[in-house]
């Protein structure tokens, strides 16, 4: 992509893809494509995505142009999606297969973004050719997603992730959550028996950009270079962010008897992306401290104001 190509992002209103706009905004020339939540962050171009035939959807992006299609719409809460599969199936599979429909149409490059939720949880920092398995409707759900975009649009990036970032007035992270309770003197609960690679979503999109520059398709994971339990992420922001770590309690998936069936680890391997690009994605600690630094820096201070 050249200097000020364009980005079309559905999804727009969420957590990652406002984490993009912000992030490449002063580079590129950023959609944010709506659905029911309005936003209109400064210096966005905002567009409301016309899902109800591939037709309308065609006609639209004909209009702007994309460099590029990051599909981040989502059906995101596992409890959502496990009550209500069908919706999850419609917003999931359906759309993304829409998404990758169009842009295959209109020779775009269309990145879609996955989940580290895809396995049964048995195993650790598994790598993109392990066959995936979801054991929830969420997982299985983004599972069916990643198949069909692979068949329609073979040149499609597929990418695997687990990410954190700061988040808007209406939808927090998990970071958000640790270090607002933190910050309130609340006590959290946090699984030590839930094992996962998060990555910073500035590192997550930049990452993309880099895998984009390359020419890079098919599926990669994008996430840090190490394993890590809820409740040592926990550990490393209270002891970035100075706050205080007594409150945060050590608890366990296992013992949960009330919540919807997850996997135990979702950790992936980041090794195929580190060789493709030669370098490393870091560590989780290495993440914390930036978002700690991004803390003062007022693009943040503007997404949390949204
Ligand atoms: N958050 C994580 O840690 C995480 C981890 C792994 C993978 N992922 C994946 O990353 C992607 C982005 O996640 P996120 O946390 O940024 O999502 P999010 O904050 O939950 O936002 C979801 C977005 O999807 C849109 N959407 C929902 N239903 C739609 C529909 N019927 N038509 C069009 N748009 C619709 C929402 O718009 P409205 O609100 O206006 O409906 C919203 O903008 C998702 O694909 C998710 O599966 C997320």
């Amino acid at each position: 992509m050249t200097l000020k190509s364009s980005i079309l992002l559905t999804g727009g209103s969420g957590l990652l893809a406002v984490n993009w706009f912000y992030s490449k905004r002063s580079e590129f020339i950023v959609y944010l494509g709506l659905n029911e939540r309005i936003i209109q962050p400064n210096g966005s171009n905002v567009v409301i995505l016309d899902f109800s035939s591939e037709k309308n959807l065609i006609k639209q992006l004909e209009k702007i142009r994309p460099s590029v299609v990051v599909h981040t719409a989502g059906l995101t809460s596992v409890e959502k999606c496990e009550k209500n599969p069908e919706l999850a199936y419609f917003i999931n599979v359906e759309l993304s297969i829409m998404v990758a429909n169009v842009t295959k149409a209109l020779n775009i490059p269309m990145v879609h973004i996955s989940t580290d939720h895809l396995f049964e949880g048995n195993n650790l920092n598994l790598s993109e050719s392990e066959p995936v398995h979801g054991i929830n409707v969420y997982g299985k759900t983004k599972a069916i997603a990643e198949k069909f975009v692979a068949e329609i649009n073979p040149d499609s990036l597929i990418i695997r992730c687990n990410f954190y970032g700061w988040g808007t007035s209406y939808r927090k992270s998990f970071s958000d959550h640790i270090i607002n309770s933190l910050r309130n003197h609340q006590v959290i609960n946090l699984f030590d028996d839930v094992h996962y690679t998060p990555i910073l979503a500035e590192y997550l999109i930049q990452t993309v950009h880099d895998l984009l520059a390359k020419r890079a398709k098919g599926t990669y994971n994008v996430v840090s270079d190490d394993r890590i339990s809820k409740y040592e992420f926990g550990i490393l922001i209270a002891d970035e962010f100075k706050l205080d770590k007594s409150l945060i309690i050590r608890s366990s998936l296992a013992s949960q008897s009330n919540l919807v069936r997850r996997p135990a680890d979702m950790s992936l391997s980041n090794q195929k992306v580190k060789e493709f690009l030669g370098r490393k994605l870091g560590s989780v600690k290495q993440h914390i401290v930036q978002l700690h630094l991004q803390e003062e820096d007022e693009k943040i201070k503007e997404i949390q104001l949204l």
